[in-house]
Order: structure tokens, then C-alpha cells, then sequence
């Protein structure tokens, strides 16, 4: 199977052709020379060329959740946000915390093919925080976990974090830590700050991230593991995570894109789809978390892609569910708050989105240079295009997108997995 790629520019630069064969790239010129009669060709029109995007921190809701999303259609909806590798996280029904449940995502996903499912492993059974799930009969499973969360809750009690990270460290896995100390988040239902406090609803602290943030760097120091900061929201996060990394902790961290975008001032309407976990800050913060990603102090980007049917989110503010969608948002979420203002190139959009995550991951033909000799998991951009987001045209039965109706710059044009089209021109390629 041979796929010829014209005039693409990798990383913004120079355009060149690219030649697949048989899912690795085996030509980059101008012309190349082993193309047979049959290849395929996707004229990339002078569209820059990424790496396929790894995200960190999908939630699938299969099993259990079916009437927000499945496998299936958020499959299509990253192959359509130009992802070539998503983790799920494990906040299913039931929880993915054995091997069983595990291994079936897994396969689903394979089965599916257009983006590589990885389940995130629960850290404790049932996420309930009290007794450790078998975090080695995941990791050595069919499903190969290679990191392990309660997302969605913290874990809370430091007795079981810190064995969590022992444990880690031996295997050789990660901990991502949903970090909030739900004692100083009880019935929290915004930012603790001005805004809350004007529309009447309950704080959540920037502190109860931060608090939490600094103990487990702490735990990770002694126990020589790694820790992943799922969503960081706070700047004062920031300080604490330049110390640890200052010191050698193995500590990484993501932020979403609607924490590099959105504030607590959208929250005036009381509309729950802008209601999320953490919460929505101050401008402030969403300065702060364009600075570290762009300096480094962040790793990553990660969508925390959170479908929820309407009968969950078309409700009062107190009770709707928090979580956003994110994975067709993403990219051009990153272009116009990272690119755009020119805290990112497209070499440092390729770390934030592809590289770092696939190196915390540890997926070994994910993130990787577009070079002679590589996977071709590709995602081509039109970066000059613009689009107004429609939650109802987005894949799957979810539409709990805080991007409606608003004008987004950069599309995707193609996803690649593996020298096989997934994604183009905004429909999927079954
Ligand atoms: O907003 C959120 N939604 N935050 C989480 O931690 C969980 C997620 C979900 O599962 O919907
Ligand atoms: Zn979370």
C-alpha cells in the first residue's frame, strides 16, 4: 500500500513530497521515484504537515456511558481533530479498573482503526480511593496500560498516592493525578473569586489544586516516579511544578485548550456548558497557562474531551455535568491562542500536541519527526482556513461544545494512521 503526499509543508517549512510505504515514510523530495501506478495520492495543496496528534486525556464513556459517546464516535471525532492516538481515561461504568475491561477497550479501538485507543488504568478499584486496583495485571495486559488515573476524582489520601507512585516506579508507568483536594472543593460550582461570588455559586479554590500538586511532587520526588498533572488550571500550579521540575522531579503536566482560552466570565448566563472540572478561572490564568506551555513548564496540551448528552448538561447549572467537548476543537483552539499571538511555531505545536504526550505515554512510533524511516501518523493542516463551530455538526450524540458559533482559525484537513487516510477534508475515511 503506497500513499503519495504532494506538496506538504512539514512543520511550516519548505513543501516537498512525501512517499509512504506500507504505513512508514520511505521518500521526502521533490518527485519521488519509487511511486507504483497504484498510489494513492492526498495533494496537501501547501497545507502544513504535523505529526499525528497524541492526546492524554480523552473520556469515551464506553462502557457505560453510550448515550454521551462510544469508542466509536469519539474515534471519529479525533480522527477528524487529526489525532492519531487518544488515552481514555477510566471513569467508565464499569470502572476500567482490571484487566478485562481494560483489554476490551483496547480492542474495541483496534477494532474500530482510526485511532490507536490506549486506556488509562484506574489507581484505585472501583476509583473509590481506598484500596489499589491491580495496577501490574493491567500494565501487563493485552491493553499494555501505560498510565493510571482516578480522573474525574483526586486521589485523595496521600497513604494511597504515595504507594500508587511506588508501584509506578517499578513498573515503570505513570500516575496522572486529577489534582483537588475535594475537602476544600465541596460543593464547589465555580472559580472561587469575584465571579462566583456575584452569581452566588459555591467556590472552588485555585488552592485545592495547587495543595495537592505540591504533595504529590513531593511523593513523586521520594518514591522516584513519574506523576502527570492532568488539567492544570492555577497559575500558582505553575510555581509549584517550575520548583519540582528545578529539582529533577519527574513530574509533566497538561493543560486543556479551554483553560488556555476561557474564563470565568462566560459563567454570567448560568449556561452549564460552560460548566467544568476544574472550573473555568480568571484571565489571569489563562495568561499564565499560555506562558508555561509556551516555556515548557507545561508539557502538554490534552483536550479532556468530556461528551455528555443534553439530558445532563440541558439542565440547572447545580446539577449539569461538568466536562466540555474537545478533540474537533483543539487544534485551532491551540492556533489562536498559541500560534496566533506567536508564543508557538509549528515545531512547538508538534511538541505540545504530538511529541511530549507520546513520550509521557510511551507510545514509541507516536509523536515522532516526519523523517525517512518513520510511522506515517500524520495530521495536515490548513492553517489560513476558518470555520464556526456547530455542536450538532460535531461526531457523536454529544453537542457540549463551548466553542458555538464561534469563528476558529485552521482546520484539518487529513489525519494518517500508519500511511492510511482516517480523516479528510472533515469526514471520516472508514
Ligand atoms: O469536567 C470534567 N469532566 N472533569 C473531570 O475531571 C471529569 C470529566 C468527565 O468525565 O466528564
Ligand atoms: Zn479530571
Amino acid at each position: 500500500m503506497t500513499l503519495l503526499i504532494k506538496n506538504a509543508r512539514p512543520y511550516g517549512e519548505d513543501a516537498v513530497d512525501i512517499l509512504v510505504t506500507d504505513g512508514v515514510i520511505t521518500e521526502i523530495g521533490t518527485g519521488p521515484t519509487g511511486a507504483p501506478d497504484d498510489t494513492e495520492i492526498l495533494d496537501a495543496d501547501g497545507h502544513v504537515l504535523l505529526p499525528g496528534l497524541v492526546d492524554l486525556h480523552v473520556h469515551l464513556r464506553e462502557p457505560g456511558g453510550e448515550e454521551s459517546e462510544t469508542i466509536e464516535s469519539g474515534s471519529h471525532a479525533a480522527a477528524l481533530g487529526g489525532f492519531t492516538a487518544v488515552f481514555a481515561m477510566p471513569n467508565t461504568d464499569p470502572v476500567q479498573d482490571t484487566a478485562v475491561v481494560v483489554e476490551h477497550v483496547r480492542r474495541r479501538g483496534a477494532e474500530i482503526g482510526l485511532v490507536d485507543v490506549h486506556p488509562v488504568g484506574a489507581v484505585t478499584q472501583g476509583r473509590k480511593g481506598s484500596q489499589l486496583a491491580e495496577l501490574g495485571t493491567m500494565a501487563s495486559s493485552a491493553a499494555q496500560v501505560r498510565i493510571f488515573s482516578d480522573d474525574g476524582s483526586c486521589v485523595d489520601d496521600p497513604v494511597i498516592m504515595r504507594r500508587a507512585l511506588e508501584y509506578a516506579s517499578a513498573l515503570d508507568v505513570v500516575i496522572a493525578q486529577h489534582a483537588e483536594d475535594h475537602r476544600l472543593t465541596e460543593g464547589a460550582q465555580a472559580h472561587e473569586g469575584a465571579t462566583a461570588a456575584r452569581l452566588g455559586l459555591a467556590g472552588w479554590p485555585a488552592t485545592a489544586e495547587e495543595t495537592i500538586v505540591a504533595r504529590d511532587c513531593a511523593l513523586a520526588r521520594e518514591a522516584g516516579a513519574a506523576l502527570h498533572v492532568c488539567h492544570v488550571s492555577s497559575l500558582h500550579t505553575i510555581a509549584v511544578l517550575r520548583a519540582a521540575k528545578a529539582q529533577g522531579v519527574r513530574v509533566s503536566a497538561e493543560v486543556t485548550p479551554h483553560h488556555l482560552l476561557l474564563t470565568d466570565g462566560r459563567l454570567a448566563g448560568y449556561d452549564p456548558v460552560n460548566k467544568v472540572n476544574p472550573p473555568l478561572r480568571t484571565g489571569a490564568d489563562t495568561q499564565a497557562m499560555r506562558e508555561a506551555l509556551a516555556e515548557g513548564v507545561i508539557d502538554v496540551v490534552a483536550t479532556d474531551h468530556a461528551p455528555h448528552a443534553h439530558q445532563y448538561k440541558d439542565t440547572e447549572w447545580a446539577v449539569a455535568r461538568p466536562g466540555m467537548l474537545g478533540l474537533q476543537t483543539s487544534l485551532s483552539v491551540v492556533i489562536h491562542t498559541m500560534v496566533e499571538p506567536g508564543l508557538l511555531d509549528w515545531h512547538g505545536v508538534a511538541r505540545v500536541m504530538s511529541e511530549r504526550p507520546a513520550e509521557i505515554g510511551n507510545l514509541p512510533d507516536q509523536g515522532r519527526p516526519i523523517a525517512v524511516g518513520e510511522p506515517a501518523n500524520l495530521c495536515l493542516v490548513d492553517p489560513d482556513a476558518q470555520w464556526t463551530v456547530r455542536g450538532t455538526a460535531l461526531a457523536g450524540p454529544s453537542a457540549n461544545t463551548p466553542y458555538e458559533g464561534m469563528r476558529l482559525p485552521g482546520a484539518v484537513v487529513a489525519t494518517v494512521l500508519r500511511g492510511r487516510i482516517t480523516a479528510r477534508d472533515g469526514k471520516v475515511v472508514a
